[in-house]
């Protein structure tokens, strides 16, 4: 299959946090990759600010190595295109907090082209990077401001931020960053419900019983201990990516596939989100003899802060009043697995014997690895010996259905940065959104601060703390396995 790649138009994208993990791990390989496979146009620049001093052939030398090291395969890295893309980098040593630097950014920033800032620093840093942006005057009125995770720490913080971000910017020009929104699965949720007319009139309280979205972790807490602790699997999975999950599953069809209206539809589900009850809340932290607890992890003997989170979500509308939402997110699990699992009604009347297995249907997306479709369905068990039935899956996997098409492996950071030159805030999180996100999420953890309860151990490798099966058990009903 040809893949179809539209360049972009010219531009300047600069990252402040350019030699930072970030920009080397992620922002540059995958611009490099567009480069490869021509959207990133030939005079485009990328200008890395960094507060060490650094020549323009370090930094291009650094990001060499990072491509070597990321781009692991040679063959994905033809010499001519790597020397190309060291062409278009550019350096400038600049102080963010101070003066340094900005006169010289200036200098290099071309009129009449797209001009992104993609500040790749911690969140402390947006309110200043983004007030000296507007006093050197080098952001235009269409320039965009560029902005990850953590977008806040509780509703407090998240406002605050988006007053030092809208005091410079307005809000068409902010990217908020949440990388599972660039994911190619996530996307798809979308062309399947809004692009075929099957499944939609069923998508709702009447048909379905209930949903399971899970983001299960292999890994533990990597090297990150010191930030995660702070933040806990609330803060760090379920206000930003299963938030996002639960939106695109849960919203109304919006009137057209542009921002605001798909922006639109899913704040309307964070605000449909009734308060979670302690009791349909699980906090779960791994625990193991000797190393390889989290608590060593994190370097704190004493955290009860969590890494595993199942909720039992409740989305108070007239299409979803009465059908669960059960989400779960933890680290060192059995495998990385991530997916929603629709799972419909059984029939009103069964005619055949009891004798046969008989599960509902079940639509599961799987978001990754093995990224694709099942279908469970109920068919005969093949042979003679009576009406027996049995289940079966209806499965399609994209790599299989879609053949080789490498703009499908293409990474959320790829398309994200792409959107942001072509200036579509689709996939991207409005002020409004965070801010929703935080106060339902705020309303959970201030619960949990309240009652005092650690967090109940799990092993790692497993699929979890023994409460999570309890929440869905206790309903009748049971979580698929973690698996791979
Ligand atoms: C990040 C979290 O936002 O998402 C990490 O901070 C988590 O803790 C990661 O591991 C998961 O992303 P992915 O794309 O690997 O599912």
């Amino acid at each position: 299959m040809v893949a179809r790649t539209i360049p972009v138009e010219s531009f300047d994208l600069v990252i402040f946090g350019g030699t930072g993990d970030l920009a080397r791990r992620k922002i540059l390989p995958s611009l490099f990759r567009r480069m490869r496979a021509g959207q990133m146009p030939a005079d485009a620049r990328v200008i890395a600010c960094a507060r060490g001093k650094m020549s323009r052939k370090e930094f291009q030398d650094l990001i060499r190595d990072s491509l070597e090291e990321f781009i692991p395969a040679p063959e994905d890295r033809p010499a001519e295109l790597v020397d190309a893309f060291m062409d278009a980098l550019e350096f400038v040593t600049l102080d963010a907090k101070g003066e340094t630097g900005w006169a010289e950014l200036g200098k290099k920033l071309r009129a009449d082209r797209v001009r992104a800032f993609y500040l790749s620093v911690g969140p402390s840093l947006f309110g200043t990077i983004a007030q000296k942006l507007h006093d050197h005057e080098l952001a235009t009125p269409e320039s965009r401001i560029v902005v990850e995770k953590p977008l806040g720490h509780d509703l407090a913080s998240a406002k605050e931020l988006n007053r030092q971000l809208t005091a410079n910017f307005d809000e068409h020009q902010i990217y908020r960053i949440d990388h599972y929104l660039g994911k190619e699965t996530v996307q798809n949720l979308m062309a399947l419900r809004f692009a075929n007319a099957l499944f939609e009139p069923l998508w709702n309280a009447q048909h379905v019983d209930h949903v399971q979205i899970t983001v299960a972790e292999s890994i533990g807490v990597e090297g990150r201990g010191e930030y995660y602790d702070k933040s806990g699997a609330m803060r760090d999975m379920v206000q930003n990516h299963i938030m996002q999950l639960l939106c695109l599953t849960a919203m109304e069809p919006p009137a057209k596939f542009d921002p605001d209206a798909v922006r639109d539809e899913k704040l309307k589900v964070i605000r449909a989100l009734d308060p979670v009850k302690p009791q349909d809340t699980v906090r779960g932290q791994y625990r193991a003899n000797g190393e390889g607890s989290y608590l060593d992890h994190v370097g704190n003997p004493d955290s009860t802060t969590e890494s595993y989170v199942a909720l039992k979500v409740a989305v108070h509308n007239w299409r979803w009043a009465g059908t669960p939402f059960y989400l779960r997110t933890g680290k060192k699990l059995r495998t990385r697995m991530s997916e929603i699992a629709v799972v419909f009604k059984e029939v009103p009347h069964s005619i055949f014997p009891e004798v046969s297995a008989r599960k509902s249907n079940a639509l599961i997306i799987r978001l990754q690895p093995d990224e694709g479709i099942t279908l469970r369905m109920t068919i005969k068990d093949p042979g003679p010996g009576g009406m027996r039935l049995r289940e079966a899956p209806l499965d399609m996997t994209f790599a299989d259905a879609l053949g080789d098409n490498p703009e499908a492996e293409a990474d959320a950071y790829e398309r994200l940065v792409m959107d942001v030159i072509r200036g579509n805030q689709t996939l991207f999180m409005r002020g409004d959104e965070v801010e929703a996100a935080w106060a339902w999420t705020d309303k959970i953890i201030a619960d949990w601060e309240d009652d005092h309860e650690p967090p109940q151990p799990y092993d790692p490798g497993g699929s979890g703390p023994e409460d999570a099966l309890a929440l869905m058990h206790r309903d009748g009903r049971r979580w698929r396995e973690v698996d791979g």
